[in-house]
């Protein structure tokens, strides 16, 4: 052989292995994802997870799910209520409560969502049930949680047959009737019964305060996730948690610390959650919807095919129906206050939701409303929430709207 025929051999044999090679890269539809990321290294790793899980998404084996994430306060109770009244829907309300409390019954002590095995067993418990896989403290819990009288339909699903003997709307429905739930029946039923999971998750107990984790529990290969990210007006989700006691200022701190600090916390996290969403490839940032819940509330109809049409779901008349009474309820207060008996009162989502957005207009001080838009500035400006800045003719006239129509955050997607 001749140097120079080596030299061809050698050189066809180079160019049939790298042939080889692109060919296997696109058959395993790695090789955009690989090449798109190389730049940056953090991102890469969360992305390259992220889509090696929706290659199983064609998979018949795949469970979907849908993950609503929001700040407490911020419409996520009748966000999540509404997947409830969907019949293929298998809905949990807050599973991160259940990591919460198992984990405190391991410590024996309180535990935060930033304590070192917090995090794991959020994972574990989150990727079980993305697979409809309930382990025996899971069910233990939800058993306890579920069954509660103050919370009978949190789940409707785990309140119907075959889990129940008789259906929600059935006169002899009774919770207490229901048998005990195990890992067999809660795996079988969620599995067979249901083609989705649906969850609701606060920030506040996702380690982290980060969708990151969520969507790294949706990291295994049966399992298929979409994200609702519900952000609602800063000004409103703050003075809430404030009248429901989420913190407190002692009346002689006239500086308000607390509140400083609790408006600081909450804008910074949506607005990193935010950040991050943002930064994942166009492929998975399609897998995460923005919801504004202005927008929601004051056309609940649209905002609920927006949603359904997102989770690839049907619309039901009995939902729109349902939905439309618990938006607008009638002037009857009774039938208002009767709708909500017996019942926890974050369970009881009966407003009127056109009002309910602009209720903080008239019920926080001015004062505090200059804190908020203080600490809050950059994420309201890329939600498209327009400041008072101190104008008490702006903050009063209630028919001029807090919120732009369009907003950068809007044309991410
Ligand atoms: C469910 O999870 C447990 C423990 O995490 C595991 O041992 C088991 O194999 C899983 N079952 C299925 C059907 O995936
Ligand atoms: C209860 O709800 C189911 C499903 O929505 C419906 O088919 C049925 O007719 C309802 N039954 C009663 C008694 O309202
Ligand atoms: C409220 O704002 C509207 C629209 O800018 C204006 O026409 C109206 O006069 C204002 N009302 C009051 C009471 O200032």
């Amino acid at each position: 052989m001749t140097v120079r025929t080596r030299k061809q051999t050698v050189f066809r044999i180079i160019a049939l292995t790298i042939l080889f090679l692109i060919f296997w890269f696109v058959r395993q539809n790695v090789l955009i994802t690989s090449t798109l990321h190389v730049k940056h290294k953090d991102k890469q790793s969360l992305d390259f997870e992220l889509d090696l899980s929706s290659l199983g998404a064609n998979s018949k084996q795949t469970r979907r799910n849908i993950i609503i994430v929001s700040h407490g306060r911020s419409g996520s109770t009748i966000t999540g209520d509404m997947f409830n009244h969907h019949p293929s829907v298998f809905y949990l309300h807050e599973p991160l409560q259940t990591v919460e409390r198992i984990s405190q019954f391991q410590k024996e002590r309180k535990t935060s969502p930033d304590d070192p095995d917090y995090g794991s067993l959020m994972s574990e418990v989150l990727n079980g049930i993305f697979r409809c896989n309930f382990s025996r403290a899971v069910v233990e819990d939800l058993e306890h949680f579920y069954r509660h009288p103050s919370h009978p339909r949190a789940s409707h699903a785990i309140a119907s047959p075959p889990l129940c003997p008789y259906e929600i709307n059935d006169s002899r429905w009774d919770p207490s009737l229901c048998p005990p739930l195990t890992s067999g029946s809660l795996g079988k039923v969620c599995r067979d019964n249901y083609k989705m999971t649906v969850a609701k998750i606060l920030i506040s107990r996702i380690t982290g305060a980060s969708i990151k984790h969520i969507l790294e529990s949706c990291s295994s290969a049966k399992v298929d996730c979409k994200i609702i990210f519900l952000v609602r007006d800063p000004r409103a989700v703050i003075a809430s948690s404030r009248s429901v006691n989420f913190f407190k200022d002692s009346v002689r701190d006239v500086s308000r610390a607390n509140f400083r600090a609790y408006s600081f916390t909450n804008c910074k996290q949506t607005e990193e959650n935010l950040a991050l969403v943002k930064s994942l490839s166009f492929r998975w940032r399609k897998r995460v919807m923005i919801q504004r819940y202005e927008d929601f509330a004051m056309d609940p109809l649209t905002g609920l095919s927006r949603l359904f049409d997102f989770a690839g779901l049907s619309v039901p008349e009995d939902v729109k129906t349902w939905l439309d009474k618990t938006t607008h309820p009638s002037s009857d207060h009774e039938e208002l206050r009767s709708a909500c008996r017996g019942y926890h009162p974050a369970f009881c989502t009966v407003d009127e939701s056109t009002v309910a957005v602009n209720r903080w207009r008239w019920k926080v001080p001015l004062i505090d409303i200059d804190i908020m838009e203080r600490y809050c500035k950059d994420l309201m400006q890329i939600m498209g929430y327009r400041p008072v800045d101190r104008s008490h003719e702006l903050l009063s006239n209630i028919s001029i709207p807090l919120f732009k129509k369009d907003y950068q955050v809007k044309g991410w997607f």
